[in-house]
């Protein structure tokens, strides 16, 4: 007769099994925690892509825009992080800097200084912006100001201006945070006549969805949803702050009223991060075939 095989493994094995799988365990949760809070947020990427555009002129076919939003200064990202965002947009060469909004956060005690944070920003057409919830939170008035007095952006919210080469126009436009602010982009936008192109710069990405006014927007650029921050590998995002789910974590995004690249944002520093690197974006508008 055979001897029986036991059916329980001796104390001592199932004991170190136990012990290996906590070890893992742990093992895991600490790279997590490490990828969450360490590496991930300082891994600032540049993103770059090209958009096609209806009825781009030819003379915007390659039209550079580089995106940078939700600096959060001086909470989640260091003088040291804007400046070297900063740095990779100027080195995309961009025609215009689009930064639509959180430059500070609803934490600060009073509207931080942003001297010299923006300084070496350069773009042809200029450097344009518009404000997030986060910038109405902390202080409209006082962040208006200090963006006016202490850097060469220009706020852009509501007002639209075109650039021009060789007779053919481009329309930069952009609205007040859809949270806190004002959307007006029929009033930003009235002046323009209906056959040029135009770009939006709105804070939140859920206007791509909500515009009820009948104006033309070939596309939008945001941020607000930090990409979601925490993801898992897939890049699903346990909480985005949008109404509508995962629909405008980040990407290029058809809304219901017309496109959006929404960026992930620059914030970085105590701002825990996991599969979804803080990013500079490079877009270039291509003339749609
Ligand atoms: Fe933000």
């Amino acid at each position: 007769m055979p001897e029986a095989m036991p059916t329980t493994l001796p104390r001592d094995s199932r004991l170190a099994r136990r012990t290996l799988l906590k070890a893992t365990f742990g093992a895991l949760a600490a790279g997590i925690a490490v990828e969450a809070f360490g590496l991930e947020p300082r891994r600032l990427s540049f993103q770059t892509l090209d958009i096609p555009i209806r009825g781009l002129p030819d003379a915007f076919d390659g039209y550079r825009i580089a995106l940078l939003s939700d600096f959060h200064f001086p909470v989640w990202s260091s003088a040291e992080t804007v400046h070297k965002a900063v740095a990779m947009a100027n080195a995309f060469h961009p025609d215009l800097m689009a930064l639509p909004g959180d430059f500070t956060d609803k934490r600060v005690k009073s509207v931080p200084d942003f001297s010299g944070l923006f300084d070496a920003a350069r773009a042809k057409d200029g450097v344009v912006g518009t404000l997030g919830n986060h910038d109405h939170l902390a202080g409209e008035a006082a962040v208006r100001r200090g963006i006016a007095d202490k850097t060469p952006i220009r706020l852009i919210d509501n007002k639209s201006f075109l650039v021009e080469r060789g007779g053919q126009a481009l329309a930069i436009a952009g609205v007040d945070d859809l949270w806190e602010g004002a959307i007006m982009p029929d009033r930003a936008m009235a002046k323009i006549a209906p056959e040029v192109p135009r770009i939006l710069l709105s804070h939140n990405p859920d206007l791509a969805e909500e515009m009820t006014v009948k104006v033309r927007v070939d596309l939008q650029l945001s941020g607000h949803t930090h990409g979601g921050s925490v993801c898992l590998p897939n890049g699903y995002a346990l909480i985005v702050p949008s109404l509508y789910g995962q629909k405008f974590r980040s990407g290029l995004v058809q809304g219901r009223s017309h496109r959006v690249y929404v960026t992930r944002g620059v914030c970085s520093i105590l701002h825990n991060r996991l599969f979804c690197p803080p990013e500079v974006t490079g877009i270039t508008l291509r003339k749609q075939k």
